[in-house]
């Protein structure tokens, strides 16, 4: 049976989900992760959560320690993750509330630790291929969960990751489309990355919050209304993981 980990995001950082929840703290070699894990049961399986960005939200983008969040999961001996993200949408037909099973990122972080491969082992190199980051039977299992549930949801999205803290400016959101992204958020690389080169299947679930800022018949994006929208529709997201866990 396989061991489940989860990377809870904005508004998800401590969520009531596991049977038997106990707090597990632990070290990696590259620091603690951002938040003890929360490790327990959902319908038999083994399951650690930790929380993306702390439990009282303190680490910010550019600070999360991705290498020891995925290293904590490893060393529990997950052999797939799920992660939760709050994105922007940069589309029209991705409502608020929508949740997109991504399936492709575009990288536009400067600041993070992006690689366990910092230093290569005598002619041997690490080139990870990144071609399709999201695992294909995990990204299955997530669209099956949402229309199980009934969920309005897309079953593809690249997605943009951007620096942070701070949201884009008008421009940055015009060419991001113009990119072809289909949502924003501040989180999924390097963390899909990561997971990639440690060999364990990723695949995120993301909530439209908003739309950024390229709309300009209504006001710009604000962390209030992503965490007021993320809160409303939290339990779409809850009711995906709970089925895609109950189905792997
Ligand atoms: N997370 C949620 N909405 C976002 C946005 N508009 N830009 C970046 N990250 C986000």
């Amino acid at each position: 049976m396989r061991t489940i980990g989860i990377i809870g995001g904005s508004g998800l950082d401590d969520p009531d989900i596991l049977e038997n929840a106990q707090d597990m703290v632990v070290q990696t070699p590259f620091g603690p992760p951002a938040s003890p894990l929360k490790t327990g049961t959902i319908a038999g399986r083994k399951v650690a959560l930790v929380a993306r960005h702390g439990r009282q939200h303190t680490d910010s983008p550019t600070k999360v320690n991705n290498r020891a969040n995925l290293w904590a999961l490893r060393d529990f001996g997950c052999d797939a993750i799920l992660a939760t993200t709050a994105v922007g949408s940069l589309r029209e037909d991705i409502e608020r509330g929508d949740l997109v099973v991504l399936d492709q990122f575009i990288d536009f972080t400067r600041l993070r630790a992006l690689t366990f491969f910092e230093e290569f082992e005598p002619h041997a190199p690490s080139h990870t291929p990144m071609a399709e980051p999201f695992d294909a039977a995990l990204r299955e299992t997530l669209c099956f969960a949402c229309s199980a549930a009934n969920i309005q949801h897309h079953t593809t999205g690249t997605v943009v990751t951007i620096e942070g803290p701070r949201f884009s400016t008008r421009a940055e959101s015009n060419m991001f489309r113009a990119w072809g992204a289909d949502v924003i958020n501040m989180s999924t690389a390097p963390e899909c990355i990561l997971a990639n080169e440690l060999g364990i299947p990723y695949a995120a679930v993301a909530m439209s919050t908003d739309y950024d800022c390229w709309k300009t018949d209504e006001a710009a994006v604000t962390w209030e209304e992503v965490l007021r929208t993320f809160q409303e529709n939290v339990t779409k997201v809850t009711k995906v993981l709970l089925e895609s866990v109950r189905a792997l």
